[in-house]
């Protein structure tokens, strides 16, 4: 299947995975681009040097084009994005923020800019800024999110800009596949299923949560704070929901947030770390290597979508 994403990035498939703090680290970037999806670093606040290093690491795993997501919060992120020319990575996404005054300069250096946006208004900007592409994420997701659905928001951002749409947020399968490019995506985007791939570092206890999770086991935290989260419930979110409503304040949630999602991929503390996930989580039933996760999910998507209907 050829699209405007597969040209765009020299992939195979038209299948990427989401740059994800902590968990997209350089073994799982490199397993997706060597699968022939598109693998992203992901820089979260990591220190520049940190970042530089994985891609230095992901080169030395792949030969594959893979790209590198840049939160634009981060105070690193001007280092970053210069570290992202420097080291010659193929495309970067973008979040947390407005990305304009890093465009030119990715641009002239041949970076494909791909901002992931979460409303049409986001999306327009954006093209208007030079993006090549764009990541419409809908409230599905796991990690930071927006306020609409996936399944409002796709077809709204691909009628409204002209570059490249690529659908994210609750998409696992070849169904979901299927649909985002019925509603006019040109590529997916997936957190929540690979963070059971094989290849990655995600501490077992992460991983059978995931697994674990039924449809209604993921919960938003920190809409109070205009920075809502999506992650599956425990002890964590039971006590974050408890003094969201009793009106505390930024500090005394950050207390509670601090470092927890390092702690539940890397120590695997599910208990009262962040288990950021999506509500997609409850169709993950096993772990699987990313080749076999693409592979199915692509085979299953073309196949629905050459048939048209159920028959
Ligand atoms: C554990 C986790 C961490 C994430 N971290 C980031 C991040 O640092 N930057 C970003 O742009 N998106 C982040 N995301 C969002 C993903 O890149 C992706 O867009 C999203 O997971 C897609 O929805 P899905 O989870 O339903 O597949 C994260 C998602 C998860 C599950």
């Amino acid at each position: 299947m050829k699209t405007g994403i597969t040209e765009l990035l020299g992939i195979e498939y038209p299948i990427i995975q989401g740059g994800m703090a902590w968990v997209a680290e350089y073994n799982l970037a490199a397993a997706v681009s060597n699968a022939g999806g598109f693998g992203i670093i992901g820089a979260a606040s990591a220190p520049p040097e940190i970042v530089r290093e994985q891609i230095l690491k992901c080169k030395e795993l792949t030969d594959k084009p893979f790209g590198v997501n840049v939160m634009l919060m981060n105070p690193n992120a001007e280092e970053v994005a210069k570290i992202v020319i420097e080291e010659g990575v193929k495309a970067v996404t973008t979040g947390a923020g407005n990305p304009a005054k890093f465009i030119p300069m990715w641009k002239e250096a041949g970076v494909k800019v791909i901002p992931v946006v979460a409303s049409v208004a986001m999306a327009v900007m954006m093209e208007r800024t030079g993006a090549d592409a764009i990541v419409a994420e809908g409230m599905e997701s796991g990690g930071h999110i927006g306020q609409t659905t996936t399944m409002a928001l796709l077809p709204q951002v691909v009628d409204a800009v002209n570059i490249p749409v690529i659908g994210a947020g609750g998409i696992a399968d070849g169904r979901g596949f299927a649909a985002a490019i019925m509603l006019g995506a040109e590529a997916v985007q997936m957190g929540t299923a690979f963070l059971v791939a094989k290849e990655n570092i995600v501490h077992e206890n992460y991983r059978n949560k995931v697994i674990a999770a039924k449809d209604i086991d993921s919960v938003v935290t920190g809409t109070s704070t205009g920075h809502p989260v999506r992650g599956l419930r425990n002890h964590m979110t039971k006590e974050y929901l408890r003094l969201e409503k009793e009106g505390a304040t930024i500090d005394e949630l950050e207390k509670i947030t601090l470092g927890a999602l390092r702690r539940a991929v890397i120590e695997g503390d599910a208990k009262d770390g962040t288990v950021m996930a999506g509500q997609i989580a409850g169709l993950i039933k096993k772990e699987a290597t990313c080749k076999e996760i693409i592979t199915s999910i692509y085979n299953e998507g073309v196949e629905l979508l050459n048939r048209g209907v159920n028959q």
